[in-house]
């Protein structure tokens, strides 16, 4: 067997987080603002991967050293038959977690299925639990209710300890961090929260809108005292914390705070087949025609692209060095 890649850096790659479709039923301000993101945005199903070659893309990836692979969109439950992709991808040797990045709007008539299928966990992107703000988070396209019911019905398909993302914003979804946490303490699911970030380039970000994660902490601790849990495995994207009254976690994404390039082992591949080495990438590099060419050649092209990576983009955010075009987030699915 060919030796497995590192990077430039000497990170394996270990990770990939793979978008199964670019279009999105939400318009979050911060990822898919509406105003530059219109319904008639021209979205190309036809240059999607298909199922067949999905199968063989990650099957290349598992063999450069992929164990843990991530579903992700745009919005993931938009693709058709997405059961019968997950049940091709579970078969495969040597994945050892299949996990999913929802909005949760249409989790609710297809977590069995996907259960069924093999899924074996589910992240559910929830940024308020008040109905009117939840409304301005997703664009005015979606209903908490929805997404409340789409949790319910995960966790009776048998998906424990369902992760719940939240991204804050400093002045807009601040109010609901609290709420946030005294709902879900107790119930097994576990609320992160997420730095706002940099990602693309329409959501207008500027700095003074990240609410630092050590400050919602402190917040959060002076009502549920909270405790530092070990990270569970190295190059852990959320920093965790233990209630002190032993009812559970939360966790931190703090990417803009407390950057972690140093253990990304994380790839991306977009729904048209191209990889992109860094969530903050410019470009990313097609891979069809080596997916033309079978799992070995995909393997080799991945491993090929995979040794000149270098980018570290969250430790060089501010810099003059750093780079200033980015992907846009929903063609990755963060
Ligand atoms: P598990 O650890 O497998 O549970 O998943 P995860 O936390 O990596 O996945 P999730 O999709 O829930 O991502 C949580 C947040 O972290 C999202 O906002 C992602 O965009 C962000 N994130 C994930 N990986 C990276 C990364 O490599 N770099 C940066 N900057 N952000 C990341
Ligand atoms: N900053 C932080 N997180 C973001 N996400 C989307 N856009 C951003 C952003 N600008 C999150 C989504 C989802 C996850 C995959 O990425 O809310 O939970
Ligand atoms: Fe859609 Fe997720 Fe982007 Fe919101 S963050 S617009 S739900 S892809
Ligand atoms: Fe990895 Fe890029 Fe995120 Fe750094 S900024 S952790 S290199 S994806």
């Amino acid at each position: 067997l060919p030796a497995l890649p590192l990077d430039l850096r000497e990170r394996p790659l270990r990770d990939l987080r793979l978008s199964v479709i670019e279009a999105c039923n939400f318009r979050c301000p911060y990822c898919m603002p509406a105003d530059r993101v219109p319904d008639d945005y021209g979205f190309d199903a036809a240059s999607r991967l298909s199922f067949d070659e999905i199968e063989t893309l990650v099957r290349g990836f598992v063999r450069v050293g992929v164990r843990k692979l991530r579903l992700t969109g745009g919005e993931p439950l938009l693709r058709k038959h997405l059961p019968d992709l997950v049940r091709r991808l579970a078969a495969i040797d040597g994945l050892d977690d299949i996990a999913l990045t929802t909005n949760g709007s249409l989790l609710a008539a297809q977590a069995r299925a996907l259960r069924e299928a093999g899924l074996g966990r589910i992240t559910v992107s929830l940024d308020a639990l008040d109905p009117q703000r939840f409304r301005e988070m997703s664009g005015g396209r979606g209903e908490v209710a929805d997404v409340l019911a789409g949790i319910e019905a995960a966790q009776a398909a048998g998906f424990e300890s369902i992760k719940l993302n939240c991204v804050v914003e400093r002045g807009i979804n601040e109010d609901q961090v609290l709420p946030l946490v005294e709902r879900f303490r107790g119930t097994g699911h576990i609320v992160r929260f997420i730095e706002y970030m940099d990602v693309g380039t329409c959501n207008g970000w500027v700095r003074e809108r990240v609410v630092p994660s050590r400050e919602l902490r402190d917040r959060i601790a002076a009502r549920w005292p909270l405790r530092p849990l070990e990270a569970q495995y190295r190059g852990e994207v959320a920093s965790r914390y233990a209630f002190a009254d032993g009812r559970g976690e939360i966790g931190f994404v703090s990417s803009v705070s407390e950057p972690f390039c140093g253990d990304c082992h994380r790839a991306r591949v977009s729904a048209d087949g191209r990889l992109y080495t860094c969530l903050f990438a410019a470009a990313g590099h097609d891979l069809r025609p080596a997916l033309a060419q079978g799992e070995a050649a995909l393997g080799e092209r991945v491993s090929e692209v995979w040794s000149r990576r270098g980018d570290r983009y969250s430790e060089l955010r501010g810099r003059a060095s750093a780079p200033r075009k980015h992907v846009e987030m929903y063609l990755i699915g963060g």
